[in-house]
């Protein structure tokens, strides 16, 4: 299978995903949402492949987000269900890989591309990395899980302040905060994901697998919250403040917010 947005280097049992549209911060665009459910579905049905880091390519950005140029005209039905594909085919599907998953956070990880990376099973940064959930600077909330992952990770109260914030944390704040597990060098970013990749791949997948299902299981009540974000980020496109949020952002100036 031939990918445009998404490299994919195997390497005996670990495969490397880049995101790799580096001129757009690595941006989640429509198409390389649907190529990277593709290549996850793929590599979760090689046998061989024990275990997959999935990058961002450029030494910037792991994702600057969804891209907000594909978004920005749409309806609230649209914007529904442009989180409830999304969720479904890329945040809760990676989530649910029985393959483990850990993102390798080389540089900005904001919007939909924070929550790629609290989708994966785990996480490492580079020193360099920056966080966020800036939506709400643009009118929106997170759609792609943000507002149910930023909390299980990092607890409430620092949850809200980030999403309300719209603030970006450095790679240090996210180690205290547990939002990443490591904080490296960029050249050790890779190394140091792969040496974990051996690591779990010396287990067993099966085992490996089924303890997965079981701690996501844990988290599954929350079914309501993300149904909740979805609406919620739906209705967010019928507001003149997400017009505002998304023009300014585009034409590359601070939004000024009717508040309507
Ligand atoms: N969607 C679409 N395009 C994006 C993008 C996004 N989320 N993030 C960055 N880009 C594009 C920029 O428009 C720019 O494209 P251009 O060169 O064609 O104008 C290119 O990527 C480089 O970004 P730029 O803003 O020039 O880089 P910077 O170093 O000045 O700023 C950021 C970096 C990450 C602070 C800034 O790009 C940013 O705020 N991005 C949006 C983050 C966001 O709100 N994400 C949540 C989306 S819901």
């Amino acid at each position: 299978m031939r990918y445009k947005n998404i490299l994919i280097d195997k390497k005996d049992s670990l495969a490397v995903v880049t995101i790799n549209r580096p001129d757009k911060l690595n941006a989640l665009n429509k198409a390389t949402i649907s190529e990277l459910h593709k290549a996850f579905k793929a590599l979760e049905d090689e046998s061989a492949i024990k275990a997959i880091v999935l990058t961002g390519s450029g030494e910037k950005a792991f994702v600057a987000g969804a891209d907000i140029s594909e978004f920005a005209n749409f309806s609230v039905k649209e914007g529904a269900k442009l989180a409830a594909k999304g969720q479904e085919i890329l945040f809760d599907f990676v989530e649910n890989l029985s393959t483990p998953v850990i993102a390798a956070v080389n540089g900005f990880a904001l919007g939909g591309g924070l929550e790629l990376a609290m989708a994966c099973h785990f996480r490492v940064a580079s020193d360099n990395a920056r966080m966020g959930l800036p939506e709400v600077s643009l009118g929106v909330i997170p759609g792609y899980g943000g507002t149910q992952r930023l909390p299980q990770l990092v607890g409430k109260g620092r949850a809200m302040e980030l999403i309300m914030t719209a603030g970006m944390i450095d790679a240090q704040k996210a180690l205290n905060y547990g939002l990443v597990n490591y904080v490296v060098a960029g050249e050790e970013l890779l190394p140091l994901s792969e040496k974990l990749a051996a690591k779990i791949s010396n287990n067993s997948s099966v085992a490996i697998s089924y303890a997965i299902k079981a701690v996501n299981a844990g988290f599954k009540s929350n079914a309501k919250g993300y149904k909740t974000e979805i609406e919620a980020f739906g209705d967010c496109f019928g507001t003149a403040d997400f017009k505002e949020g998304t023009s300014a952002f585009l034409e590359k100036r601070k939004a000024d917010f009717p508040g309507t």
